[in-house]
């Protein structure tokens, strides 16, 4: 569904991406992970448009995305989040909501109401709906941020860190609604620190180091993997 052939990035001298080539199948959950700055928020902004990459080429089903504005990107059904949450903080949690509903046009408000409300349920905000988003936790906040990203129903989601900053009960409920996206069919691709959540919940782990995709497989397979563990696991892996 989503090729991504030999894509490098640079930064100056820096090569944060080297020669990445990594396939992700529709309805498939992967966990992106790696030690920081190994280049995962890189890629995400590669394909998501925020980035041209300097070689390589990214396509999603028949279309070559290389070279697409964002918003296009978005229009293919491709969602993100970011690692640092993007909410409205002087808007409330039901107007943060109807935003990406109203900027893509398609539902009536009758629709995005009726939308919303069933998200909120889901992530279990529904009392909060009229509060101000800069009253939530850092946890609620990425709640609701992938509540946002919901509200147009895209196919694929790519989420930056969801569970930092997150409160372990939220932690655990977000995880919940993570594979309850999965069970109805959305692909998601997921960067996290979080080792026991990764191992737990994704079906495929890929692993990048300094930019360099080092080995993907199974959970299982990367848990006992020498490479991860000497360039992650640092050889105490309890996940
Ligand atoms: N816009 C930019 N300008 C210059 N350097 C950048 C830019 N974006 C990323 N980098 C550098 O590219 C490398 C990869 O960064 P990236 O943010 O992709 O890492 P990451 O794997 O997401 O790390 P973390 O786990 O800390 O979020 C880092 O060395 C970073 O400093
Ligand atoms: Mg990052």
């Amino acid at each position: 569904m989503l090729q991504i052939v030999g894509i490098a990035k640079n930064f100056g001298g820096l090569q944060a991406l080297r020669d990445v080539t990594v396939s992700f199948g529709r309805g498939e959950f992967v966990g992106l992970i790696g030690p920081n700055g190994s280049g995962k928020t890189t890629l995400l902004n590669c394909i998501t448009g925020i980035y041209r990459p300097d070689a390589g080429t990214i396509r999603f089903g028949n279309a070559e995305m290389s070279g697409l504005r964002p918003h296009k990107i978005f229009q293919l059904g491709i969602g993100r989040t970011f690692q640092i949450s993007k909410v409205f903080n002087r808007l409330s949690v039901k107007q943060n909501l109807n935003i990406p509903a109203l900027t893509e046009g398609r539902l009536d408000r009758e629709a995005i109401d009726a939308r919303a409300l069933d998200i909120l349920v889901t992530i279990r905000m529904d009392h909060l709906v009229d509060t101000p988003a800069e009253s939530l936790s850092g946890g609620q906040k990425k709640l609701l941020e992938i509540g946002m990203i919901m509200m147009t129903d895209p196919q694929f989601l790519l989420l930056d860190e969801p569970f930092g900053g997150v409160h372990p009960e939220l932690k655990t409920q977000l995880e919940n609604y993570l594979c309850e996206l999965h069970r109805c069919g959305k692909t998601i691709i997921l960067i996290s620190h979080e080792m026991p959540s990764v191992f737990r919940i994704c079906e495929r782990l890929v692993v990048l180091d300094r930019g360099v995709l080092i080995t993907e497989g199974s959970p299982d397979e990367i848990r006992a993997d020498e490479r991860v563990i000497n360039a992650y696991l640092g050889g105490n892996n309890e996940a």
